[in-house]
């Protein structure tokens, strides 16, 4: 059986890492990247740090609006497939590279298998929610990380496609958590363990507004420790156009960290703020309090567990909820056993197979 993934930005590269490897010897696995993700440092370096092979094709698609973005993918995905004839076109999360996958492969009639489907956050500005729902509905498997994935699944009549197979993120932090224990990775520099929050921010509605924006770097720098601002090229270039200074008071602003270096930064920290989504989850697994700046996530078993607090408009409530006392600990695994991959490369061989 021919697989091929599709994958174009940073989160993705980290699910295809586990995907990629639990595929060798029992699949044909071809990888395509779309380009949406360029720089160095959101994309190269993912593919050497975490082992990934280099992608068969790249379609050098780059930034653009998101139908110019999204319909460059289309028209480049159909001639990757056309020329590849997989049997599956395989997809990740809920990017434009996402949506533009699962739609160029529906409309040549080549099944679609999505790997976290059913996230929701019921927010219709953000784009992700676009592309996660109609991508769900466009796939023929839907490869759940969550139970809470597989209800959305099912009120939204999907449920006979859907299979739950875990977190595949889950899967690569747990054995980057155990490379860096055997290793001695330093802290970034000027940091002391403990003694400082680690932070990201990226997501249109907190960046693209000049007032918004102003207002969470200003409640950032304000905070009693040292914040590493691992700042994404959005971020870098808003704030320069509108004159906001990424590194005043207490923030230290960073390039963004390859994987690893991640990992090693957030389990050294006191805390983490952002609006990843992904980022939210890494910290609680590795039991680091979280602070979300959004006003809904759809990894909801973080804060339920006590270990994520969400703030949105009243910003005032921000250094509260970021130097808050550190939660009561729990054994809950929400997201898995670090096997899902695996689990996933089963489902698309019993799914699909000939
Ligand atoms: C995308 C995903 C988001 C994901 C994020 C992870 C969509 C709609 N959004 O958001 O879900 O959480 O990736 O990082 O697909 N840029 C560079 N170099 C790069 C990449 C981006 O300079 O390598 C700059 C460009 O100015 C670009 C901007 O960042 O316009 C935004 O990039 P884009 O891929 O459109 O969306 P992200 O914000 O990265």
């Amino acid at each position: 059986m021919r697989i091929l993934s599709v994958v174009g930005a940073r989160p993705q590269f980290v699910k295809l890492a586990p995907i990629a490897r639990a595929m060798e010897g029992r699949t044909e696995h071809i990888i395509v990247h779309t380009g949406q993700h360029y720089d160095e440092l959101m994309s190269d370096v993912f593919f050497q740090d975490l082992g990934i092979p280099a992608p068969d094709y790249n379609l050098g698609v780059g930034s653009g609006k998101h139908g110019e973005q999204t319909g460059a993918m289309l028209a480049g995905l159909e001639g990757v497939f056309e020329q590849a004839k997989p049997d599956v076109v395989l997809v990740y999360g809920d990017t434009n590279s996402t949506l533009a996958a699962a739609l160029a492969a529906v409309k040549m009639h080549i099944p679609v298998a999505h790997l976290e489907a059913g996230l929701r956050s019921f927010n219709r500005r953000m784009p992700e929610e676009h592309n996660r729902v109609l991508t769900d509905h466009a796939a023929d498997l839907l490869l759940s990380p969550t139970e809470v994935g597989m209800d959305h699944l099912a009120n939204e009549g999907l449920a006979e496609r859907a299979v739950m197979v875990g977190d595949v993120m889950t899967d690569v932090l747990y054995s980057v958590r155990e490379q860096l224990s055997a290793g001695n990775e330093p802290i970034p520099a000027g940091l002391e363990a403990g003694g400082y929050y680690v932070c990201t921010i990226h997501r249109p509605d907190n960046t693209d507004d000049p007032a918004r924006l102003r207002a969470i770097v200003d409640s950032l720098a304000a905070l009693s420790k040292p914040v590493l601002l691992l700042a994404h090229p959005r971020l870098k270039a808003l704030a320069e156009n509108h004159g906001i200074d990424l590194a005043a008071g207490s923030l230290v602003l960073s390039e963004p960290l390859a994987y690893p270096q991640l990992v090693n930064a957030v389990a050294n920290s006191a805390g983490v703020v952002t609006d990843s989504g992904g980022l939210q989850k890494e910290a609680f697994l590795l039991r680091v309090p979280c602070t979300t700046i959004r006003p809904e996530t759809e990894w909801v078993e973080t804060v339920a567990l006590g270990w994520n607090v969400l703030v949105n408009d009243d910003l005032g409530r921000l250094a509260g909820a970021v130097e808050r006392p550190v939660p009561a600990p729990t054994d809950a695994a929400p997201y898995g056993d670090g096997h899902a991959a695996v689990r996933t490369v089963d489902a698309l061989l019993s799914a699909f197979a000939k």
